[in-house]
């Protein structure tokens, strides 16, 4: 479903993605997780074409992206990538002037041109499944964090996406807010939704995960299922070690891991 090959990424002189290669099938639950600064956002941005890079390629369904194709093609293609892709983002990103109907009709209406029955059942069913349905007619400003990151799901799910980016979705709310959305995100993920998640809460990657890479000095350090990677006989860590620079990714996690020892 995606692969990514060799990506390279640089910000000035700083390489942020060095050699990047990852496969994810579909039905994946992809969870990426690396300290602070190693790229993680970067790569979903290269994923979906928000960002360019510069060499490499990005593969999702029978869409390519690569540095090396005529400026037409590669608008095309940017456009029909991100057509595959929904994203949400840490901080909602909804429209403020919009009800919450409104911004999850918005983009079937506008980029699809859809029916406008079938475009509000669809919403409202979508609304009702992240649990928010009762806000309908409110605008985002009214509602809670965990509120208006459920709505952003709904939003993203009403274009259909092959698959779900996710970065650090629920890093922006309360721990009493996260719980509804981390639900939202287990229930999605039962459906075989495809999706790709960028976080720092290690239980949580633990629990939804079917592959966890860990990301550290702009390439892959690691992969595999949560079991591997997690070692249960260091709880405190709780990463298994990892190649190169085990030290530096252990300890930019430890504190995080803290949060979740009972
Ligand atoms: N537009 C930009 N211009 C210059 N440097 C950038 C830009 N965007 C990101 N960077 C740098 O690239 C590096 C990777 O950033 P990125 O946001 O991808 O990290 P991250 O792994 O998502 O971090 P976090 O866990 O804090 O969200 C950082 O050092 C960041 O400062
Ligand atoms: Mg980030």
């Amino acid at each position: 479903m995606i692969k990514v090959s060799h990506l390279k990424k640089s910000h000035g002189a700083l390489g942020v993605l060095r050699d990047v290669s990852v496969e994810i099938d579909r039905g994946d639950v992809a969870a990426i997780i690396g300290p602070s600064g190693c790229g993680k956002s970067t790569f979903l941005r290269c994923l979906n074409g928000l960002e360019s890079f510069d060499s490499g390629s990005v593969c999702v369904g029978n869409v390519t992206l690569s540095r090396d194709l005529p400026p037409d093609v590669q608008r095309e293609r940017l456009a029909a990538m991100r057509r595959q892709m929904g994203m949400v983002f840490q901080q909602f990103h909804l429209f403020p002037h919009l009800t919450v109907l409104g911004n999850v009709m918005e983009a079937p209406l506008r980029v699809l041109g859809a029916n406008a029955k079938a475009t509000l059942e669809k919403a409202e069913q979508l609304l009702d499944r992240v649990g928010v349905l009762a806000k309908a007619h409110e605008k985002p400003a009214r509602l809670s964090g965990g509120e208006q990151q459920r709505v952003a799901i709904a939003r993203a799910l009403a274009m259909d996406p092959e698959v779900m980016l996710f970065d650090e979705p629920t890093s922006a709310l309360d721990p009493s807010l996260m719980q509804e959305v981390l639900q939202v995100l287990q229930s999605l993920a039962r459906t075989g939704q495809t999706m790709v998640i960028v976080t720092h809460d290690m239980a949580f990657a633990r629990r939804i995960a079917t592959t966890v890479h860990v990301f550290g000095e702009g390439t892959v350090q690691r992969s595999g299922p949560p079991e591997t990677i997690f070692c249960d006989a260091e709880p405190e860590v709780m990463l298994a070690p990892v190649r190169g620079n085990r030290g530096a990714v252990r300890a930019a996690m430890r504190h995080r891991v803290r949060r979740y020892k009972h």
